[in-house]
């Protein structure tokens, strides 16, 4: 790939495949909000504006979730090519819309824990369909807790007594936001889209058609396509939910938040598990803080995730990797 623009020395090849992992973070409703200026001495990451979702995402707090994640990604690619990543978050010269600065810190040896992150970024998908009944094992659930650790946030893992609050709050924000026209037409935008769109959600990866009866997986991305559930093959009784939380609620936390996701769901995703994001609670904001103060009130819960062994599924589209450059 010749044509491909280069950064911090690496070959167009390299610098395209650092760039094509970082796009395979997830985002809300799969909008990759997120644009790459490459130079010869750093690589900005930045958010997009074209790609906000005004309506479930009225700050961008979950752009800049998305970006974080992207981001990790990007590290652990550089990483991978023997270049330490040195970052500096919201770097002002870089402009407005500039979330990271990644430029190279000489050259390193991945850990072998980072390289197991590495190798699970293209096979981390959203899972939206049910899980086994089987638990989590207690070290798996430690070591996602010590994955968002490392990025300077806290995993509160959802205790069984916990649930049936947790429960009312996400039914309560779904509702809210179902009745709220503009979401349901933003929803309509990004969802239920065809095999070979390069963004949105494809019908094929929404999971099955939510029923009455399920507790936590309530959102349709199928764009209304029916698909038959299988008889009795209904979501897991008891799902292990995490919160992913940061220590403040500052644009800063938001990209330290959408880091520690990632490392969360790729440790999960090492280790042989499926996930699944829930953003109703988070994204409406009385529910927000009243899980704020459920938690014990001092961390701002950033993201709810469903964690479990489920059955295999694909990969939801990218735009391609020349598409994600800014060309000044
Ligand atoms: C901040 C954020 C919030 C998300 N919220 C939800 C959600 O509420 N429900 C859901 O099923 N997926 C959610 N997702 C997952 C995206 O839909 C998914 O990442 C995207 O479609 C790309 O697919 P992939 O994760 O399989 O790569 C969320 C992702 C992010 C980053």
């Amino acid at each position: 790939m010749t044509s491909f623009p280069t950064a911090l020395g690496l070959s167009a090849e390299q610098t395209a495949n650092v760039v094509r992992l970082a796009g395979l973070a997830p985002s809300l409703h799969n909008s990759q909000p997120w644009r790459f200026r490459l130079m010869p001495h750093a690589i900005e990451l930045h958010g997009d504006p074209q790609r906000r979702l005004p309506i479930a995402d009225p700050d961008d707090r979950e752009l800049r979730l998305a970006c974080g994640a992207a981001l990790l990604n990007l590290r652990l690619a550089l990483e991978h090519t023997g270049v330490r990543p040195v970052v500096a978050l919201l770097p002002r010269l870089a402009g407005q819309t500039a979330l990271a600065e990644v430029r190279g810190g000489g050259q390193m040896k991945q850990l072998s824990e980072e390289q197991d992150l590495y190798r699970a970024i293209p096979e981390r998908h959203s899972n939206r369909r049910p899980f086994l009944e089987t638990p989590v094992p207690t070290e798996h659930q430690h070591a996602l807790a010590v994955a968002v650790q490392r990025e300077q946030c806290r995993l509160h893992v959802m205790e069984r007594q916990e649930l049936g609050t947790l429960e009312g709050l996400v039914h309560r924000a779904h509702r809210v936001q179902m009745a709220d026209v503009r979401f349901r037409d933003e929803l309509a935008r990004w969802t239920g889209r065809p095999k070979d769109a390069s963004e949105g959600v494809p019908a094929a990866a929404a999971g099955p058609l939510p029923e009455p009866q399920d507790q936590w997986v309530l959102r349709d991305f199928s764009g209304g396509q029916s698909r038959a559930r299988v008889p009795g093959k209904d979501f897991e009784y008891e799902p292990l939910l995490v919160v992913v939380c940061s220590h403040h609620d500052s644009r800063l936390d938001d990209l330290h938040a959408g880091q520690a996701m990632q490392r969360m769901l790729l440790a999960a995703t090492a280790r042989g598990l499926a996930s699944s994001l829930l953003s109703e609670v988070v994204e409406v904001a009385e529910t927000r803080d009243e899980l704020r103060r459920f938690l014990g009130g001092e961390p701002y819960p950033q993201a709810l995730a469903r964690i479990g062994y489920g059955s295999p599924t694909r990969a939801t589209p990218r735009r391609n990797v020349k598409d994600l450059l800014i060309s000044d």
